[in-house]
């Protein structure tokens, strides 16, 4: 048996819908983008959705309409995947690491104030593996010390937090649509906020740093190509048709896991919590504290032998070789992240996983761990 660690949900209508695009002229900042912006703005409820080409371009564009730049430090979490930090860095801003909780595996709310400085502009907080960091005690804090507030929602579309959906807090927040992704347009992301300075912003720098004006050659600022294609937005435009239904699928696979491993004492399942409403990009457990790092990593190398499609999501972003070289962070700096990272198992999930899939991924997981130290 062969089972992916993700797998996209393509059905007809998608087909179908990428197939019309092909049959008109509008294959770029055609029909296609508008109807997608509008329809993602209409489902996170915010006022303004610009579409890009990807969720690092979302999020650099978010950070440039926001005017960060040289000499600014951004407070953020080691545990992500490395473009939440990376975007900072494309404008020579500092990334300063705050550690996470242990449970929620978000960054730890409690040890923000403590490294904010009159350096400090904006606070970059992530919805890790779709669970919403705490967004109130964020607000409060950014509120307090006058930060900007960015979300990194790019694993969480469809997340809420005390009733409100994940993309609504901040200024303005990021969705990815890469293929491992809740939906996906092959490649891309959207950019949301209510702030429509950040919106104007965002759309000219998009596409070339264009105004308004009918002067295709003609640039207001600097810019980039971060498009998404009409094609991708089509693809898009089907997948949003039946989030319901994509949400509704990962969340049965991921009750199905939690049914099967809750009882297990070796790892721990994803939290969960009644403010809140996880939406579930991948599935991770992590190993109990007795479990070493060497130990993690011949668990994902047996499932692959097994032909069972795992990962150690994530490599903390402080100890990934270019940070280490460019700011001197070492083994140590943030302990939690640290401790967490080297034991996370992420396991195959997507829409379509059966239950005999998934008793084998369990039955496999258990009997590997149990023939560790034999
Ligand atoms: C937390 C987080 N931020 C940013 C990104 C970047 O998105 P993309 O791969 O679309 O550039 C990802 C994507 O994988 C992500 O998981």
């Amino acid at each position: 048996m062969e089972i992916p660690l993700s797998s996209p949900d393509i059905t007809g209508l998608e087909i179908e819908y990428v197939t019309k695009v092909l049959r008109t002229p509008d294959l770029s900042l055609g029909p296609k983008l508008v109807e997608f912006e509008t329809k993602m703005a209409e489902f996170v409820g915010v006022k303004y959705a610009i579409a890009v080409n990807s969720g690092t371009s979302a999020l650099h564009l978010i950070i440039r309409a926001l005017g960060i730049k040289d000499g600014d430090e951004v407070i953020t979490t080691p545990f992500s995947f490395i473009a939440s930090a990376n975007c900072i860095l494309f404008e020579k801003a500092e990334p300063v690491f705050v550690d996470i909780d242990p449970l929620t595996l978000n960054i730890d709310v409690n040890r923000i104030e403590e490294r904010i400085t009159e350096k400090t502009k904006a606070i970059l907080a992530v919805d890790i593996f779709g669970y919403p960091a705490e967004w109130n005690r964020l607000e409060q804090i950014a509120k307090e010390y006058k930060l900007k507030l960015i979300e990194d929602s790019c694993e969480a579309l469809g997340a809420e937090y005390k009733g409100r959906k994940a993309g609504t807090f901040g200024e303005a927040a990021a969705f990815s649509f890469y293929p491992n992704k809740q939906m996906t347009t092959g490649e891309g992301a959207i950019i949301v906020t209510n702030d429509r300075e950040v919106a104007n912003l965002c759309r000219s720098m998009r596409n070339q740093g264009r105004g308004n004006s009918d002067d295709w050659l003609e640039h207001q600022r600097l810019g980039y190509n971060y498009r998404p294609s009409d094609i991708n937005c089509a693809l898009g435009i089907a997948q949003l048709k039946r989030i319901e239904e994509l949400l509704g699928k990962r969340e049965r696979v991921a009750q199905m896991y939690n049914m099967k491993l809750k009882d297990w004492q070796e790892v721990k399942i994803p939290c969960s919590s009644p403010d809140v409403r996880r939406s579930w990009f991948v599935y991770v457990v992590v190993l109990q504290d007795k479990y070493s790092r060497e130990d993690r990593d011949n668990i994902l190398q047996e499932l692959r032998k097994r032909g069972i499609g795992c990962s150690n999501y994530f490599t903390p972003i402080h100890l990934q070789p270019f940070y280490v070289e460019m700011f001197g962070f070492r083994q140590g700096g943030f302990p939690v992240t640290e401790h967490v990272s080297e034991r996370t198992v992420a396991l195959p999930f997507y829409n379509n996983l059966s239950e005999p899939e998934i008793d084998f991924v369990v039955q496999s997981l258990k009997e590997i761990v149990s023939n560790l130290r034999k």
